[in-house]
């Protein structure tokens, strides 16, 4: 039943396959964040797809688009929530919130199962194969360009940097956010996942999505 429930809508919206404006691939910090948010299983407790479905979309926002995940491998739509559904949790707390949050979930929201993900603020990271890692993303039909490959490791870098030479991250990634994401010194595990939970569903502006305009 369930699947039925959120599958059979997807036969009847118009914007199943199309290609939808605003919609590119992951920036290599946001990418890096992606990949410590599969190996942590959060997938295990958050569902990433909001159902077209009128309770989901006053709580959690517009309906997902199938384009917004098509440059998702593996996707993250699941189907359990323990948690809310993360489909569009960018943008909706602050990053400090979020430290706090990873930190100690019941510190913010007491009654909160969630467990503690603090370790992540020390585990530093460079980006050592993050060159690597879109490569492969790019082999399996992401369109990560040339210029997107050779600039990975700098772009990854500068993500965190709002001092440093940004202009070239955010004209390949257009609407990447550029911040110190856990306020401390060095690349963090938490700055890539928080750079990656600041992007989820933000990437559409939907006051201006029509499903026919999108054509
Ligand atoms: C055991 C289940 C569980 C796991 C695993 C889990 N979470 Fe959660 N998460 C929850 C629950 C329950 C809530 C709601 C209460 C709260 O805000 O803490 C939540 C809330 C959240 C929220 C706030 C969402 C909102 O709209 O208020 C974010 C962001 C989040 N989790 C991210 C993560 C990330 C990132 C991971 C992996 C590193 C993760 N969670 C792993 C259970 C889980």
């Amino acid at each position: 039943m369930g699947g039925i429930v959120q599958i059979a809508p997807l036969f009847w919206l118009e914007n199943t396959i199309e290609d939808v404006e605003g919609v590119r691939p992951y920036s290599p910090l946001e990418l890096a964040g992606r990949d410590i948010y599969i190996r942590e299983g959060c997938y295990v407790c958050h569902s990433q797809m909001i159902r077209p479905m009128r309770d989901e979309v006053e709580r959690y926002g517009h309906y997902s688009l199938a384009a917004e995940s098509k440059y998702d491998h593996p996707f993250q739509w699941g189907s359990k929530r323990t948690g809310p559904d993360l489909a569009r949790v960018g943008g909706r707390y602050s990053d400090s919130w979020h430290v706090d949050h990873l930190r100690d979930p019941q510190s913010v929201v007491p009654e909160s199962v969630m467990p503690k993900y603090g370790f992540l603020e020390n585990r530093l990271i460079d980006g050592e194969y993050i060159q690597d890692l879109l490569e492969t993303h790019r082999m399996i039909g992401v369109p990560y360009t040339d210029d997107m490959i050779t600039n990975a490791r700098a772009d990854f870098t500068v993500q965190v940097d709002p001092d440093g030479d940004w202009d070239g991250l955010v004209e390949r990634y257009p609407g990447a956010q550029v911040r110190n994401f856990d306020g401390q010194p060095g690349i963090s595990e938490t700055d890539a996942l928080i750079a990656y939970l600041q992007m989820l569903g933000t990437l559409v502006d939907f006051s201006t999505f029509t499903p026919d305009a999108s054509r």
